[in-house]
């Protein structure tokens, strides 16, 4: 399944209520929700508290991706707010997979992240068992930055991978995307396209999002 998951860190913030309708009736899927400590990444956003407010006024999936230090010490706010999927950044704990499998025993689903520098062989251990990978193709922290068009490797890597082992792994891709570079990542083999100011800041969301369900249906894993 193909899936896009607006990224709220590039909405409108004095009209988060109608940001977000404006995505769920352009044909999201999910919201995906940046949470930055200014500790793990150089920046702040918002935390639990944001997310529990505006999960009243939607039915969209909450996609959360945690970048702060500690995510295991936080986690229980963030399903109590309403996350329906977490996922955290493998370069920000010791012992990720203790991790992901703590988080799981929550019964939510939960999925790990990998930052540019970080290689893709090292989340071969979790094909299988985290459900979801998110690989960044922008350094963490910041919305609006320029897509990073290498770390598409790193998605071909783990599709591969994961078709190998007949494992059918949710694979997002979280930075820059855009309706043009939208084909390079569904080629590459993601099913999962993050968007924050392709998406925001155009006055037709409808339309970019056909054009990314375009990618996907004609320009699926090439391998
Ligand atoms: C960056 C965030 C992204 C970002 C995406 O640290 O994880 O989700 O908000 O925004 P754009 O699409 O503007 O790069
Ligand atoms: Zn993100």
């Amino acid at each position: 399944m193909f899936y896009i998951a607006p990224s709220l860190l590039a909405a409108d913030f004095s009209d988060l209520k109608g940001e977000i309708k404006r995505m769920e009736d352009a044909g999201a899927n999910y919201l995906h929700l940046d949470v930055m400590d200014g500790h793990f990444v150089p920046n702040i956003s918002f935390g639990a508290g944001l997310i529990a407010s505006i999960r009243k006024h939607t039915q969209l999936i909450f996609d959360v991706h945690l970048m702060i230090s500690d995510p295991l010490k936080y986690v229980d706010s963030f399903i109590k707010a309403g996350a329906d999927i977490i996922t955290f950044h493998y370069e920000a704990v010791e012992r990720p997979m203790d991790v992901l499998k703590a988080i799981k025993a929550k019964h939510i689903p939960c999925g790990i992240v990998i930052s540019p520098k970080t290689p893709a062989e090292v989340l071969f251990p979790f094909i299988g068992v985290a459900d979801m990978i998110l690989v960044m193709t922008v350094e963490p922290g910041f919305g609006g930055q320029s897509f990073m068009p290498e770390c598409l490797d790193k998605v071909r890597i783990l599709r591969r991978e994961a078709l190998a082992r007949g494992v059918n792994l949710n694979i997002e891709v979280d930075g820059g995307i855009n309706a043009e570079n939208a084909v390079h990542c569904t080629e590459a083999g993601a099913n999962i396209l993050v968007a924050g100011s392709s998406l925001f800041k155009s006055k037709k969301p409808k339309t970019i999002m056909a054009q990314m369900r375009t990618a996907a249906k004609e320009h699926p894993f090439v391998g």
